[in-house]
C-alpha cells in the first residue's frame, strides 16, 4: 500500500468518543488520506477503520493510538496479518445478516459529499418523485405499509394524505430528530452518516404534501449531528436538492435546522411544535392534529427521522418492494438498537420477524458480564421489560403489542441476573417525574406518588398496601394522562410486577 492511499474511519460520535479524532490525526500525520464516515454500527469494533483491498472493504478495530502505529506498518506493507484485523466487513456475522436498506451508505460514503451520495444510488427516489403527481407518491408512501418509526407507529400514508389533502397558504414538515429514549442512536447514526438521504426524504415528502419549508428538530445532545447536518444542509442547497428549483423541477423546499434545549417531552410531536415556535415545551391537547394545524397553526408532517429515510427507497424501488419486507402489518426493515450489559451492541438493520433472542444472544453475544439474561427492556423508557422466557417473541408491532409490549423506536436494553426490577420500576416512575410536562395531574402528580410508594414497598411499609396503590396510580395515569409520557409510565411498572414478582415481594417491616 503506498503512503497516499485512502482510509476509512468514522466521524461518528461513539468512535469519536473512543478516541477515533486522535487516530485520524496520526493517519494523516502519516501521510493517508482519511474519509471520515458514518459507523457501520458494531460498536464493539469502533473505532473501525477500513481500507478498500480489491473493491472490498475490510476492516480494523477497535484502533487505538497503540496500536495504529502497526496496523499502519502492516498496510504499507501490504499485508493483514494483525491481531486487530477484522476481515471483510461484508462478511462480520453481525453485518452480513442484515438488510440494510435505510443505512446501505452509512459508513460508505462521505456524509456531506452529494457526488458520493449520488454514485451510491441516492437521489433516485427523489427524481422518480418530481416525475410523478404528488397524489400517486403519498399513495406509494401508504400502499407500502411504512409506519412511523418515532414510537406510535402510525401508518405515514394516512398522515401525508390528510396534510395534502388540507387547503392552507403554508405547510411544513418537521422532522422529530430529539431522539431520548434510553438506548436508542439510529436518528443520530443516520444523520451523522448519511444525511443528505434525510433531506432526500424531506424533499419528497414536502413535494409530495405541498409544503415548502422543512425544519429538523434535533436534541442538543448531538452535536457531531448539528455539525455533519449543517454542512449537508449546505451541500445540498449548492447542488439543487433544495432551494427554489429542486433538481430542475421549478418546485421549492428549503430545509432548516432548529437546536431543541434536551427536554424528553420535546420529543412528543405537539411539544416539539411549541418549542419550534419558541414556546414552553408543554404538550398541545389533540385534536386538532397536527396534520391539519400544527407548526403556527398550519398544516403538517411530523416524523421520525427514521421514517423520512425510508422513504427514498419506496419511492426508487416501489411500494410493493417495500411491503414485500417485513411481516404483515409491519412492514420494511426496522433499524434495531442493542444496548446495555451487551457483549457486542450496536444497530442491527433488518425486516421486522426476528426474534429478539436473535439479537441479544445469537448475533450480540449476551451480556458483557457472561451472566445470563434476565430482562430486555424493548422501546425505551416507556417500553416493557420482557422476561428471558419471552425473548423468542417476533419483532414486529402486532406480536409485540399482544405480549403488552411495543417495537417503540426499536432501542433493546439487555440486563443481566444481577437486575432488580422493583429499582426500575421506581426508575420509570422517577423518570416521568422528572420529564413530565406538568400540564396534567395523573402524570405530575401521579409519578411522585409512584416513587413514594416504591419506596415504602422497598421498605416494606405495608408492602401489599404499596402494591394495590401502584396498581391504582397506573390505572388512573392510562385513563387520565394527556399524552404518552403519563399514559405510558405503567408499561415499564407493570410489566416488571408481572414478569418478576419476587423482586416486588418484600416483607412487611417490623414496626
Ligand atoms: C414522551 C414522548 C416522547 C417522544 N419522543 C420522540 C422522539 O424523541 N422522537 C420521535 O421521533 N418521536 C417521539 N415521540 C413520538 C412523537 O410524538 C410522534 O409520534 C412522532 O414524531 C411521529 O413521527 P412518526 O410517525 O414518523 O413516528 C415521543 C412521544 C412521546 C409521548
Ligand atoms: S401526560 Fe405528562 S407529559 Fe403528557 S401532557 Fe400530561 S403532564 Fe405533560
Amino acid at each position: 500500500m503506498s503512503k497516499q492511499q485512502t482510509v476509512y474511519l468514522p466521524l461518528d460520535s461513539v468512535a469519536v468518543s473512543l478516541g477515533a479524532n486522535d487516530v485520524a490525526r496520526v493517519l494523516e500525520e502519516d501521510g493517508f488520506t482519511v474519509v471520515r464516515t458514518g459507523s457501520r454500527g458494531m460498536h464493539w469494533l469502533e473505532p473501525l477503520l477500513e481500507v478498500d483491498r480489491g473493491g472490498e472493504r475490510v476492516g480494523f478495530g477497535p484502533l487505538t493510538l497503540e496500536n495504529t502505529e502497526g496496523i499502519l506498518a502492516c498496510l504499507r506493507g501490504g499485508n493483514y496479518d494483525h491481531p486487530a484485523y477484522v476481515g471483510p466487513i461484508a462478511d462480520i456475522p453481525f453485518f452480513a445478516r442484515q438488510d440494510r436498506q435505510v443505512f446501505e451508505r452509512c459508513g460508505v460514503i462521505n456524509p456531506v459529499d452529494v457526488t458520493d451520495y449520488e454514485a451510491h444510488g441516492g437521489l433516485a427516489g427523489l427524481r422518480k418523485a418530481l416525475d410523478m403527481d404528488p397524489k400517486d407518491v403519498c399513495a406509494e408512501v401508504f400502499a407500502s405499509g411504512l409506519r412511523g418509526r418515532g414510537g406510535a407507529g402510525f401508518p405515514a400514508g394516512i398522515k401525508w394524505h390528510t396534510v395534502a389533502d388540507a387547503e392552507a397558504d403554508h405547510k411544513y414538515i418537521v422532522v422529530n430528530a430529539d431522539e431520548g429514549d434510553s438506548g436508542t442512536f439510529a436518528d443520530r447514526m443516520i444523520m451523522e452518516g448519511d444525511p443528505l438521504l434525510l433531506i432526500e426524504g424531506m424533499a419528497i415528502a414536502g413535494i409530495a404534501t405541498g409544503a415548502a419549508k422543512g425544519y429538523i428538530y434535533l436534541r442538543s445532545e448531538y452535536p457531531i449531528a448539528a455539525e455533519v447536518l449543517q454542512h449537508a444542509i449546505a451541500a445540498a442547497r449548492a447542488f439543487g436538492i433544495t432551494g427554489s428549483d429542486v433538481l430542475g423541477s421549478g418546485k421549492s423546499f428549503n430545509v432548516e435546522l432548529f437546536m431543541g434545549a434536551g427536554a424528553y417531552i420535546c420529543g412528543e410531536e405537539t411539544s416539539l411544535l411549541n418549542s419550534l415556535e419558541g414556546k414552553r415545551g408543554e404538550v398541545r391537547a389533540k385534536p386538532p392534529i397536527p396534520a391539519l394545524e400544527g407548526l403556527f397553526g398550519k398544516p403538517t408532517l411530523v416524523h421520525n427521522v427514521i421514517s423520512l429515510c425510508s422513504v427514498p427507497k419506496i419511492l426508487e424501488k416501489g411500494a410493493q418492494f417495500y411491503a414485500d419486507l417485513g411481516m404483515g402489518k409491519s412492514t420494511g426493515t426496522m433499524p434495531f438498537q442493542i444496548a446495555g450489559n451487551v457483549k457486542q451492541g450496536g444497530l442491527f438493520e433488518a425486516p421486522f420477524g426476528m426474534t429478539i433472542r436473535e439479537l441479544v444472544e445469537e448475533l450480540s453475544g449476551g451480556t458483557r458480564t457472561g451472566r445470563p439474561i434476565r430482562a430486555v427492556q424493548i422501546g425505551g423508557p416507556l417500553g416493557a421489560y420482557l422476561p428471558n422466557e419471552m425473548l423468542d417473541l417476533k419483532l414486529d408491532y402486532e406480536t409485540l403489542a399482544s405480549h403488552g409490549a411495543g417495537v417503540g423506536h426499536g432501542g433493546m436494553v439487555v440486563f443481566d441476573d444481577t437486575v432488580n426490577l422493583l429499582a426500575q420500576a421506581r426508575y420509570a416512575f422517577e423518570f416521568c417525574a422528572e420529564e413530565s410536562c406538568g400540564k396534567c395531574t395523573p402524570c405530575r402528580i401521579g409519578s411522585v406518588r409512584g416513587v413514594e410508594a416504591i419506596d415504602k414497598l422497598a421498605s416494606g411499609q405495608d408492602p401489599e398496601g404499596q402494591k394495590e396503590l401502584i396498581a391504582d396510580l397506573c390505572e388512573v395515569m392510562v385513563d387520565g394522562s394527556l399524552c404518552a409520557m403519563g399514559g405510558m409510565t405503567p408499561i415499564p411498572v407493570e410489566s416488571a410486577m408481572k414478569h418478576f414478582p419476587e423482586d416486588f415481594n418484600i416483607h412487611p417491616a417490623k414496626s
